[in-house]
């Protein structure tokens, strides 16, 4: 079984899904950059305050910033952890950085195309506690506006606005998405088809991934 799991795709690909169906059925440990940064900015903490000033508009946070943050998230991990990072790499220069300390064993790149992105990021509805997502359409809550596994009321991420996704898809295939040649180069790289219903979709990663 692959061990060490990058998520490979562009904005509202499905990496938050997929990562949190795959670290709650294999006991793997999920870091998301996205998460983390949010979780930083609500705090109030220096790295998330300065985060904002670039998710707000849909670019990347410097390469410093989160090379750092995650070389101590990853230090922190025991030996044997199987791990699944979503939303990093998000640049050449990261995926070095992540190499330098982790043999990554899967990079696993969910396509989906730009309208069916616009689609689902517009919509989507997340948790500011426990980081779930749902989408108005496609996958929503029991109950309106409320998450089902912790009761917070859920918020439309300040970055899910359809101008600063429209920036973000621009940012992803200028930045990000040169990392699916990277990968392949390495060998590790496997491409699922994203589009279908998040039960189908699951099935063809986890085949990816045992
Ligand atoms: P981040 O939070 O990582 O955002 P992202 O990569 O843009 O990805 P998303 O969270 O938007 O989408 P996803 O692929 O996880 O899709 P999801 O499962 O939620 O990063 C945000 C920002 O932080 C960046 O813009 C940047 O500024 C900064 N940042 C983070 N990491 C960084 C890094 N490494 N370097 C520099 N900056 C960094 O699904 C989306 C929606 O679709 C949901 O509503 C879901 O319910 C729905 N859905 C999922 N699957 C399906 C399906 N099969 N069918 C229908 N709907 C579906």
């Amino acid at each position: 079984m692959k061990t060490k799991i990058v998520l490979l795709g562009p904005p509202g690909s499905g990496k938050g899904t997929q990562g949190e169906m795959l670290s709650q059925e294999l006991g793997f440990v999920r870091l998301s950059t996205g998460d983390m940064l949010r979780e930083a900015a609500r705090n109030g903490a220096p790295l998330g305050l300065k985060a904002k000033e670039y998710m707000d508009r849909g670019a990347l946070v410097p390469n410093d910033l989160i090379i750092n943050l995650m070389k101590e998230k990853i230090k922190s991990l025991g030996e044997g952890t199987g791990v699944i990072f979503d939303g990093f790499p998000r640049t050449v220069e990261q995926a070095n950085a992540l190499g330098e300390q982790v043999n990554i064993d899967l990079a696993l790149n969910l396509d989906v195309e730009d309208s069916e992105l616009l689609n689902r990021l517009t919509k989507r509805r997340s948790c500011p506690k426990c980081n779930a997502v749902y989408h108005l359409d496609y996958n929503p809550p029991k109950k309106k506006n409320v998450c089902d596994k912790c009761g917070s009321e859920l918020y439309h991420r300040d970055d899910d606005k359809e101008e600063t996704v429209l920036n973000r898809l621009k940012v992803y295939r200028e930045n990000t998405k040169p990392l699916i040649e990277y990968y392949e180069g390495k060998g590790t790289l496997k491409t699922v088809i994203g589009v279908g219903s998040i039960d189908e979709i699951y099935g063809e990663v986890k085949k990816t991934v045992l």
